[in-house]
This record gives structure tokens, sequence and C-alpha cells, in this order.
């Protein structure tokens, strides 16, 4: 039988030939104690904020100081990513986003906490931290997701502010893609791509994650990511660990990439081979991969944490006690 170092070389080497199994290939042991439920203390890592993309650096300080002071993951982060949110610097998510193709700024967000509530907002438009409307969602209302107009009633009701979120430079962008490109589809891209997910485990030991975005820059208008739906974009278990997306939001759709990366570390994988094995499974279901770019990034409930993608070019920051607020390269396919 195929053993599971084996079995992820042969996925890294040969995928699109070799289905992604999840039966038969897991490491043996109970998954509490192969995921970290039972970790010796002293080989845990607490707090720890993990986010994707280099300006995960500057949202990762904003949940380091909640984490530090005994906050919970779950303001950790939501404060987290409202700074990549409020950033104009930051083309794909929030203020200063890409507008779709008709020249609306439309955001999706999705939060989760370490009791499994999740909210969600999508095709939102005129605000400018879709995570907390979607935090309120999860807090104030029977549901996990709210869409369009609806989600826009339910933020403005609940005291969030209307703003115009098209940035000059975005506009300017606008402008500039509707010349070159008149009626064209949306680009499919490995540069179109930069998502702020972000996974936080406080002192306390829960685990909590959000994800924010503006969506694929010149989309179709109405359309949605992955980064509002609760096992695509993200998803967390607070006895195992979470995971987040970046990237091509249907190709993570599809594989429903983020619930994956958690069942695998369930089955005893670590983040970083979970990572590894759910890119292998957006490859196998996305034909057009080699011209995509989609990237995991993963936090185990003891600490441990991973990333991968399928081309060079994706990168993901981690705080740490020990070892400070880092950019890392992750490994890719390509
Ligand atoms: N991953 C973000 C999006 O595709 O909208």
């Amino acid at each position: 039988m195929q053993n599971r170092r084996s079995f992820l070389r042969t996925s890294a080497l040969g995928a699109a030939a070799a289905p992604v199994l999840l039966d038969g290939c897991a490491p043996e042991g109970p998954a509490s104690s192969r995921a970290g439920s039972n970790v010796d203390p002293k080989d845990e890592i607490r707090p720890v904020a993990l986010s994707t993309w280099d300006h995960g650096l500057a949202a990762n300080d904003a949940a380091w100081e909640i984490l530090t002071g005994g906050g919970s993951a779950l303001d950790a982060a939501e404060a987290g990513v409202r700074v990549s949110e409020a950033d104009p610097e930051v083309t794909s998510v929030g203020y200063g986003g890409r507008p779709d193709r008709s020249g609306h700024v439309t955001l999706d967000a999705c939060i989760m906490d370490e009791q499994g509530r999740c909210g969600s907002v999508a095709f939102l438009q005129h605000i400018m931290h879709p995570i907390s409307v979607a935090r309120q969602v999860m807090e104030k209302t029977p549901h996990v997701m709210l869409v369009g107009q609806g989600a826009l009633d339910f933020a403005l009701v609940n005291g969030f502010e209307q703003e115009n979120l098209l940035h000059p430079d975005a506009a300017a962008a606008w402008e500039t893609w509707k010349d070159e490109n008149g009626a064209a589809q949306p680009t499919i891209d490995i540069d179109n791509h930069d998502t702020i997910g972000m996974l936080t485990l406080d002192q306390a030991g829960n685990l909590s994650g959000a994800c924010t975005t503006s969506g694929a820059a010149f989309k179709y208008h109405g359309r949605v990511g992955d980064s509002p739906i609760i096992g695509a974009g993200l998803y967390v278990d607070n006895e195992i660990g979470g995971a987040t997306a970046t990237g091509w939001g249907e190709a993570v759709i599809r594989a429903v990439g983020c619930f994956l990366v958690v069942e695998l570390m369930r089955q005893g994988y670590t983040p970083q081979e979970a990572c590894e094995l759910a890119v292998e499974r957006v490859i196998e279901k996305n034909p057009d991969w080699r011209s995509i770019q989609v990237g995991f990034i993963a936090l185990g409930k003891n600490g441990d944490h991973g990333g991968f993608c399928i081309a060079p070019g994706f990168n993901y920051a981690i705080r740490t006690p020990d070892e400070g607020n880092r950019l890392l390269d992750s490994g890719s396919r390509i």
C-alpha cells in the first residue's frame, strides 16, 4: 500500500494523473492527538497571527495587539483584516479595491469563530469594512449570509456608514481596462488575486478566521467568489485548525478548498501537507490550472502552520511570540 510520504510525492510530481485520495493513506492515530488537541503544552505556540500576502504584515500587527493583550482570536482576526480593508494601496480588498466591469466596487467577506459560528456578506457595496458587517450577521441574525442590497440595508441599519469606495487610482485602472479590453472576459491570470485571509490563535488556545476581498478585478457585475463562502474561502474547526484561501475564487469553490484543508488536517496531515494536497485537488478540478493562481494557508490548533500555492509568487505573513512578524514565500506546484 502506498504510504503517506510516497503518496505526497506522487501527488506533487504527477497530480494531473493521480487523484488526491482522502482515504487509505492518512496517518494513523486518533485525530485529536495527530492534529494537536492533545499535544504537550510545551510544544504549543500561541498566540499566532497568520495571513495572506505582504499586506498581512500590517494586519498581523493589528491582530497581535489584541492577542497579546489577552483578547480573543475573533476580535484579532476582525481587527487584522480591517487594516487591509481601509488601505487604498491594497487593490483587491475594501477601499482601493478594483471595481467590476461596470465600475462598481463590490465586496465579499466572511468570519468564523471557535464555536463554529460564522457570518458572511457578498456583493456588498459602499461599506468600508465588510468583515465587520459579516461579524454582525453572525452575532445579530439567525443567518449565515446576506448579499447585495439586503446586506447593505442591514449594514446601514446597524450603524455602518455609506461611502464611495472607488478610489481615484481604481477608477483610472478601470478606465484603462475599458479602453484596452472593451467587452472582454475578466482576466484569469496569476496576478488577479490578493484577498486577505487571516487565521488567529489566541492565548486561550482558541482559533478564528476572517477573509475579505473586492474579488477579481473587472469581474462581471454580481459575481461572487470564494471569499464569503464558508468552507471555500475560509474554514475553522477549533478542535483541529483553520484554513483560508486566496486566488481565483471559482477554482477554490469547485474544490471547497478550505474545508478540504481542515479535513485533511483532521486526518492527521500537517497544515503544510494539507495545503499541498488541497492545491492538488484544485488542480484536478480545474483544467485551466496553469493559467490561474490559488494559494492556501493553514494553522493548526497547536500553532503549527503551512502554506502552498499553484504558481510562484504567493507569500504569507506569520507572527509568533518567538520569531516576530515575518513574510514567508510559499512553495508552489509550478
Ligand atoms: N479569492 C477572491 C476571489 O476570487 O474573489
